[in-house]
């Protein structure tokens, strides 16, 4: 298969540079010429560190480099059996640029776009044959992070979908299934992740330092909540959180906090601009944590419940099976144990206890327990 992939930014280099690994002829387009001149030049750095760790020889990072064609006339698409679009994330532009492709390419040819959380139903409205198009969502950087969704389109054939996973696996990644609903799997599954944390900030209860502590020393969590927003960067993840909340018309277990916003309104958008929740400034002290074990129990039992809840509430809208929202979670945002299989480890009743707990204090449907959750104490089940 000759693969042409849509914008030459971090994600569709990563992503021509996996396919390109994997043999395939490769076709990067972008609009913008330096932005494919680094995306060969990245490459070319990434690849002299492969072969100097001896992950790869010199002759395959040769081959590979070969196998990239850098392009910015789009006509270049015409024998590519399959397109991977990433470029900014705008509905409008992505509409006007995949009924571009399809005066193009064949009619055979699949479109997929790399969206984190426009509609795949939207974009593939705008093709004339759209059952062509998928969502083909990777994660960051592309040619490490293991997980990649898949999502059909309501409009979507099933043999596109089976052709594009067959592709993805064999590029040796972790595909799981989502339906085409804000956020897929992770991007939903994970919002408590950050919401509930700012949540116990705001309340007072503890500060940025001593929530990472729990989370990470007591949870397993390879980075605190407050650490990994100022990673992704505040302007990034707020966006992606309001996204949600809008999509999900205004569900209160999706709401934004104002302590992010008025960070990103400052432009503290985390280590990119030298200031987060954390500053750093090459002279700063980083704050010590209340290690305090009963708080840090607490911190670390809220935020997961209200993630197992979500995960829960994914199986049971059929956004994923019980299996691949446990396989997005740790494939995707490396988080230690699968939701539901830590869920059965805990006990169900006593997630649901705790939530039920919080729902009364709070008397916030962001803290009513998924019906699934509820009807499985009942009937005295666990996930399989
Ligand atoms: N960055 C992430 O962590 C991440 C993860 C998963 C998915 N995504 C999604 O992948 C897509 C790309 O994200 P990114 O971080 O690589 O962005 P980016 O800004 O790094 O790159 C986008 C590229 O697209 C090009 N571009 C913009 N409009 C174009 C057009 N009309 N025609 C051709 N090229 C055009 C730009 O020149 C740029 O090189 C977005 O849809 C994003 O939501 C991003």
């Amino acid at each position: 298969m000759k693969v042409g992939i849509l914008g030459a930014g971090s994600m569709g280099s990563g992503i021509a540079q996996v396919a390109a690994q994997y043999g395939h002829a490769v076709i990067l387009f972008d609009t913008n010429s330096a932005q494919l001149d680094k995306s060969k030049t990245d490459l070319i750095k990434t690849l002299e560190k492969l072969v100097e760790k001896q992950k790869i020889s010199a002759d395959e990072s040769t081959a590979i480099q070969n196998r990239i064609s850098y392009s910015n006339d789009m006509s270049d698409f015409k024998s590519c059996q399959i397109i991977i679009e990433a470029i900014i994330e705008n509905l409008e532009i992505k509409k006007t640029v995949f009924s571009q492709l399809e005066s193009i390419v064949s009619e055979s040819c699949i479109l997929a776009s790399n969206t984190s959380s426009l509609s795949i139903a939207s974009i593939a409205a705008a093709c004339k044959i759209s059952e062509r198009v998928i969502g083909i969502h990777f994660f960051n950087p592309a040619p490490i992070m293991p997980l990649v969704e898949i999502i059909p389109a309501v409009q979507t054939s099933e043999s596109v979908t089976k052709i594009s996973r067959e592709l993805i696996d064999s590029w040796q990644k972790v595909t799981v299934i989502a339906k085409d609903t804000p956020g897929f799997i992770v991007n939903r599954v994970a919002r408590p992740f950050y919401g509930e944390a700012l949540k116990i900030y705001e309340e007072g209860v503890a500060d940025f330092a001593t929530i990472d502590w729990a989370m990470t020393e007591l949870g397993g969590f390879k980075m605190g909540p407050f650490t990994l927003m100022d990673y992704i960067g505040n302007d990034v993840n707020y966006a992606v959180t309001e996204s949600v909340f809008t999509s999900f018309y205004f569900d209160p277990r999706y709401k934004p906090s104002f302590t992010q916003k008025r960070h990103s309104e400052a432009g503290w958008f985390g280590r990119k601009t030298g200031r987060g929740y954390y500053d750093y400034g090459k002279n700063a002290v980083q704050p010590e944590p209340t290690k305090n074990k009963h708080l840090g129990d607490e911190i670390l039992e809220r935020i997961l419940v209200m993630l197992i809840n979500e995960a829960v509430e994914a199986v049971f809208l059929n956004v994923a099976s019980a299996k691949d929202v446990d396989l997005a979670m740790t494939k995707g945002v490396n988080y230690p144990k699968g939701l539901l299989a830590w869920a059965n480890e805990i006990g169900l009743e006593k997630v649901l206890d705790k939530l039920d707990s919080l729902y009364a204090e709070y008397g916030e449907d962001r803290y009513r327990a998924s019906v699934l959750l509820r009807r499985m104490v009942k009937a005295n089940q666990v996930f399989a």
